[in-house]
């Protein structure tokens, strides 16, 4: 197998490193603009071989998108991250031309390939992979909903005092601080409702941080998060090249389900070598629903802003 990572940033870095240390390719590359930055990472990874005990080949590369030849699955990282005080959409101007011309590069090279789509505003993001290239809707994916959802199993173990191992817990709908929707009512702790052990109070509390996890962190770091971002996109990597169909909160082309139409949004899929190969479309409640719906209309207001630029 052989992966790509674009973007040798925090985020696309920690991406890379995950993947080598899980052996998930036995090439990995890793592409940036910045010259010599990526061949700087991927050195840097590789020296961590001897010590973690890991047998994937590295090569960094400044902008050769003919070493990404042949790539079976490529993490879109590119782009500029959040700054304190940012919202993800603010980063639609710039990212949008980036993204667009880094996919066209790498189908030149990889035709085949599977598409992960990590960059901000990831769901609009998602959108245009998918609309500037025509690719088959089920080779792109827009990683958001796995990474929400983790936090809110994060946020769910502060309160339960928990394994988040333990839990069970989604976030659908968009990957922005007001479009996420974490599921309450369906989180579990090992089959068991959390509703039963958390009181109202605690429930708002959990889901209000949750929605602003990225922006807490953004906060503290003063830049993007790339701890759990990076590991997100390892793990989607990880059921693409062993056909694992995990179950995650992705953003992919919805045509009818969840009510709605040309757009990407958050739902639950199975994850595999065809990359998303089935949305789990269970049944939002009405009072979910309508907040799904919403989601929707802020995401398509801002797929919009695409037809300006
Ligand atoms: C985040 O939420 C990078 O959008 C990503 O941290």
């Amino acid at each position: 197998m052989k992966v790509t990572v674009v973007g040798a940033g925090a985020v696309g870095a920690t991406c890379a490193d995950n993947i080598a240390r899980a052996e998930l390719a036995d090439e990995l590359v890793i592409l940036d603009i910045k010259e010599g930055f990526a061949e700087g990472k991927a050195q840097d990874i590789s020296q961590t071989a001897a010590l973690l005990g890991f047998d994937t080949h590295i090569t960094g590369t400044t902008g050769d998108y003919a070493k990404t030849a042949k790539s079976d699955v490529v993490v879109i990282t590119s782009g500029l991250p959040r700054k304190p005080g940012m919202t993800r959409e603010e980063l639609i101007g710039t990212n949008a031309g980036i993204v667009k011309g880094v996919t066209q590069n790498i189908l030149k090279y990889s035709p085949d390939a599977i598409i992960i789509v990590i960059s901000n505003p990831m769901d609009t993001m998602t959108y245009l992979a998918l609309q500037s290239t025509g690719l088959p809707k089920n080779r792109i994916i827009g990683m958001g909903g796995i990474l929400d959802s983790a936090r809110f199993k994060y946020q769910l173990s502060l309160q339960l005092s928990c394994s988040p191992g333990d839990l069970n817990a989604v976030v659908v709908g968009g990957h922005g601080d007001t479009t996420m929707i974490p599921l309450m009512r369906l989180a579990t702790w090992n089959s068991v409702p959390v509703t039963k052990f958390l009181s109202e109070e605690q429930q708002k509390q959990i889901v209000a941080d949750t929605m602003v996890g990225g922006a807490t962190l953004t906060k503290l770091l003063g830049t993007s998060a790339w701890y759990a971002p990076g590991a997100a996109g390892a793990a989607l990597v990880e059921s693409i090249v062993r056909d694992e169909k995990k179950l995650f909160t992705c953003c992919v082309s919805l045509d009818g389900e969840y009510g709605q139409k040309d757009i990407c949004l958050g739902v639950p899929v199975t994850i595999g070598r065809n990359g998303w190969e089935k949305i789990l479309d269970f049944g939002l409640n009405a009072e979910e629903q309508a907040l799904f719906n919403k989601s929707a209309d802020a995401v398509r207001s801002m797929n919009d802003v695409l037809k300006t630029l």
